[in-house]
């Protein structure tokens, strides 16, 4: 495939135009909001870009063809015929995953079989459920759309985070919600309740100007279009030293451990500042204002609602008193909660799901 292709980069729903965002200031040609993600047209240089620099997308799907056929002989008979060649590579495992919707072909486990057989008789290519590539076809309309999941592991993952905490934020959706607070890197970052310090590390990240990908695995190596000279110069890169800070904070001596040895790891810990104390204990960092970025704990998933109505209320009480000219962005499941905090929180702009519970973001102007 020398030409363009479909790239379909997949993101939390709800946040494709925060995607979309994110795509433009990085220089992504043409943009395309799409249900689940965002697209745009490009080659292989271009998906191995999407994978390294983008926060917050959770995969990059290559769109690598497409045919119509009504019935499994006919998926077959295109199956045998289609290029695989031009992206797979022989004796290199893949997966087959298949997705039906309106389609004479309704059977997704009879039609991945098909397309199984055809890779392993007519080119060679062995069958694995454990492969590191993944063959995506959805079949829509009896049109078969093949995809290559050229990510591998999920984009969150970016290979810094040994320890976790109890319910961590995902490093794609903490990087969505530093942009939609506006933050570019240029300003102070501070979670007072971090637990294993994604916020932080993040925002770190981004002043720094660290590529999400640079220490992880990607499943487009394993394929026949990948160029590992191109490559290096696309992960070859000058971080800049940031002049801001990045404070995290929290209760539990154990989450704190766990944020240092996770900035550590990420190459960040020089520009950050991990403490123990609990939110009353927290003073206002030296220096200009910035942003303060918290996911105090929901009740839904961890413990139990009624008591966090103090906490959420301390929170607030301390931001109002010691933060004047610091925005916020405090992320929680419940309404009640976030207006416990007596904040000045715009309008929120709708809600995504974070491990089957549903999330919204309260932003305030500056305090
Ligand atoms: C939902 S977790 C935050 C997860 C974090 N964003 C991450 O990505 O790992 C909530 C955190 O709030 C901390 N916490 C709860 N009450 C606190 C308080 N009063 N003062 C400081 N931290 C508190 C808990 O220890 C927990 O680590």
């Amino acid at each position: 495939m020398s030409q363009d292709f479909e790239i379909f980069c997949v993101t939390v729903p709800g946040m494709e135009d925060t995607l979309c965002a994110e795509m433009q200031s990085k220089g992504f040609k043409a943009p395309v909001i799409s249900p689940g993600g965002v697209v745009f047209q490009g080659g292989w240089p271009d998906v191995w870009q999407a994978n390294l620099t983008l926060r917050g997308a959770t995969r990059i799907l290559a769109r690598i063809g497409a045919f119509r056929a009504f019935h499994l002989a006919q998926l077959d008979k295109r199956a045998r015929k289609f290029p695989w060649g031009e992206t797979l590579k022989p004796g290199i495992p893949v997966k087959v995953e298949v997705t039906s919707k309106a389609s004479k072909i309704y059977h997704a486990k009879a039609a991945a079989q098909r397309i199984e057989t055809a890779l392993k008789d007519s080119h060679g290519i062995p069958i694995d459920p454990e492969a590191a590539l993944t063959l995506k076809l959805r079949i829509e309309d009896n049109l078969c759309t093949f995809s290559i999941d050229t990510s591998g592991a999920p984009l969150h993952i970016r290979g810094h985070k040994e320890a976790l905490n109890k319910a961590p934020m995902r490093e794609t959706l903490a990087a969505l919600f530093l942009h939609q607070c506006d933050y570019n890197g240029g300003e102070p970052v501070l979670d007072p309740m971090c637990g294993s310090g994604t916020f932080v590390i993040e925002a770190a990240e981004i002043a720094a100007g660290l590529h999400p990908g640079r220490s992880r695995d990607f499943a487009f190596k394993h394929l026949a279009s990948f160029d590992p000279d191109t490559w290096a110069d696309l992960k070859s890169q000058t971080p800049h030293t940031p002049t801001p800070t990045f404070y995290g904070s929290d209760r539990d001596a154990g989450a704190i451990r766990m944020s240092a040895q996770n900035a550590q790891r990420a190459g960040v810990a020089e520009l950050c500042h991990f403490q123990t104390h609990a939110i009353s204990d927290l003073k206002r960092p030296e220096g200009p204002a910035g942003l303060v970025i918290v996911n105090p704990p929901y009740g839904g998933r961890i413990g139990n609602k009624k008591p966090l109505y103090a906490v959420y209320g301390a929170l607030g009480k301390t931001l109002k008193d010691r933060f004047q000219g610091w925005r916020v962005g405090l992320i929680t499941s419940e309404p009640a909660l976030a207006k416990a905090t007596a904040l000045p929180f715009q309008p929120t702009t709708g809600s995504v799901s974070h491990g089957g519970i549903r999330i919204s973001l309260y932003k305030t102007a500056p305090l």
